[in-house]
Order: C-alpha cells, then structure tokens, then sequence
C-alpha cells in the first residue's frame, strides 16, 4: 500500500466527533451513555432479530436501570424508506421522547439518524436529503449489530425515496453523527453465514473506496488499512465458524475503521452505482456491492 503519510504539502481536514464504546458486553453501559443525553429514548429496530437474539431486552434493562424511559419502533425494512422515517418521527413527537437509539444493522441506525432529524424539523427528511439544512435533531446513539455499514462513525445514512426511486445518503453534520455508539462485537454473534459475508464485503468495499478515492488523506488510509486487514484476517473465519468471538470481534473493528475511513474519505463510484441497483431492484446494499465488484475491480486495476 502507498502511505499516504509520506506525501509532501499536504493539506487535509479531519474531523470525526463520535465517542466509540468498543468491547465485548458493552451493550450493558447503553443506559448510562444514554442517561447522559436524554430522558425516554425512541428505539429502533428491524423486523425482530434483535428481539429474538434478545439484544432488545438487554438494552431496554441497561435503559431502565439507568433511569431512561424507552419506546420501542419496529419493523425498519433493509432499505429504510423516507415514509419509514416519517413514521418513526411522528411516534418521537407523540411520544415526547428526546433522544434515539438505533439498534440493529445499518438499516436500523441510519433510520434513527432520519428520525433524529425529522423529529424536530418542519420539514420532510427527504428535504434534509436533498439540500435543506437542519437547525437541529436528537441526538442519537448508535448500537449496531452487524459488521456492515460503519455507520456508528460517519454522519451518512442512506435512505430510499420511494416515490421518486431514489437512494441517497442523508448527510448533516453535525446532526447525524452519532453523540455516542456502543460497538460490541457480542451483538453480531447471531448473525448468520451468508448475512456476515456480504455485509463483510461492504466493509471492505468502504475501506478500499475511501483508500483509492480523491478525498484519501493519512488518517483515512490508516483506518481503511486497519479495515482491509481485518477482513482479511476474520471475514472468512467468522463466515465458517459465526462464534469465533476473535473473528467477530476483528470483523466489528474493521467495520468501524472503514465507517471512519469513508468518514474522511467519502465513497466512490461502487457505492454511487450501487445505489440505483437496491432501489430498482430487491437486493440488499452489499448483494448489490458484490454483483458490481468485478467490473469496478478490473476498472481500478486499469486506472
Ligand atoms: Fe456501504
């Protein structure tokens, strides 16, 4: 690999404001980083792996126990919609909750994110999407249970816009970042084979992208080095044996390193193709990313 490091004149902003909690069991100390932001907590969830693998109930009990009241909102699909995030909002209004906890995959996170802003907005989420500038949001806290998107370290997340078959990245800082994300690699245990791989592949993918694109700056090409060994490493082990905890727990650092690679270094053409590909189509994120790699490998090889 170049290191980007050794460049002459450089010339770089870094910024990356989000408290990282990583570590084994760390779920338990959700109530108490949340106790410090707010008072009742929307949480949101997928369609039930959380509750069946019985994340929910643990992190509602951190949330009791540390004096947070909370309200749970289920069922974000894969592809979080701009509807979705409406719905979720108006349960946080009507709730009066003044924080969100996005706990489950990227999906998940990134409604929370939505939700945060559109909570308190006078406008529709996809209007922040698309230009519209927040005046504020709750603050959220992250609780990811895949090794997928990073989104615990970066202000994205990516939302659909039915209507219009559109899939952007929401991006506000400093309203959608994280005030705090809680990475515990215990949470992705459960994760079956095939879902561990591909979203191990998006991992990757965020990591090379942000290491090759324009934006590359040397602490980007650091966290998207740290992420490219690590898949490396524990992408194949934690495919074959999903309780190798050593695997897990490499694979949930990687996939922060490379949530703060593209942090800094922003995505590339992969990632801008891919978008349209889980909008028209019924695939996720990552099946798109892997159906797409070959030409774009074979693209960058040549460049
Ligand atoms: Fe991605």
């Amino acid at each position: 690999m170049d290191d980007h490091s050794l460049g002459v004149l450089m010339k770089f902003d870094h910024y990356m404001p989000v408290p990282i909690h990583f570590g084994w069991g760390r779920l338990s100390e959700l109530g108490e980083v949340a106790a410090s932001l707010g008072r009742r907590a929307l949480v949101v969830i997928g369609r039930g792996s959380v509750r069946r693998s019985g994340a929910l109930d643990r992190a509602l009990d951190s949330l009791k126990g540390a004096g947070v009241e909370a309200v749970v909102f289920e069922g974000v699909p894969p592809n979080p919609t701009s509807m979705v995030v409406y719905e979720g909002a108006r349960l946080a209004r009507s709730e009066r909750c003044d924080l969100v906890v996005g706990l489950g995959g990227g999906s998940s996170v990134d409604c929370a994110k939505g939700v945060a802003v559109a909570a308190v907005g006078d406008r529709p989420v996809w209007d922040y999407v698309t230009g519209e500038l927040p005046k504020k949001a709750l603050p959220v806290v992250a609780v990811p249970t895949t090794a997928g998107t990073g989104t615990e370290a970066n202000p994205y997340a990516v939302l659909t816009n039915p209507d219009i078959k559109e899939k952007r990245a929401l991006n506000r800082p400093p309203f959608t970042y994280p005030r705090a994300s809680i990475v515990d690699p215990e949470l992705t245990l459960s994760l079956p084979p095939r879902q561990t791989a591909i979203t191990g592949m998006d991992v990757l993918f965020h990591a090379l992208e942000a290491f090759v694109g324009n934006r590359s700056q040397p602490v980007v090409a650091a966290m998207a080095e740290q992420a490219i060994r690590g898949v490396a490493r524990f992408l194949r082990r934690a495919v074959r044996d999903g309780a190798d905890r050593e695997a897990r727990e490499g694979m949930s650092w990687a996939c922060t390193a490379a949530g703060m690679a593209i942090n800094g270094g922003g995505t590339t053409a992969l990632h801008g193709m891919e978008h349209p590909v889980s909008t028209h189509l019924d695939v996720s994120h990552a099946e798109g990313l892997c159906a797409l790699s070959g030409p774009y490998l074979r693209y960058l090889v040549d460049v």
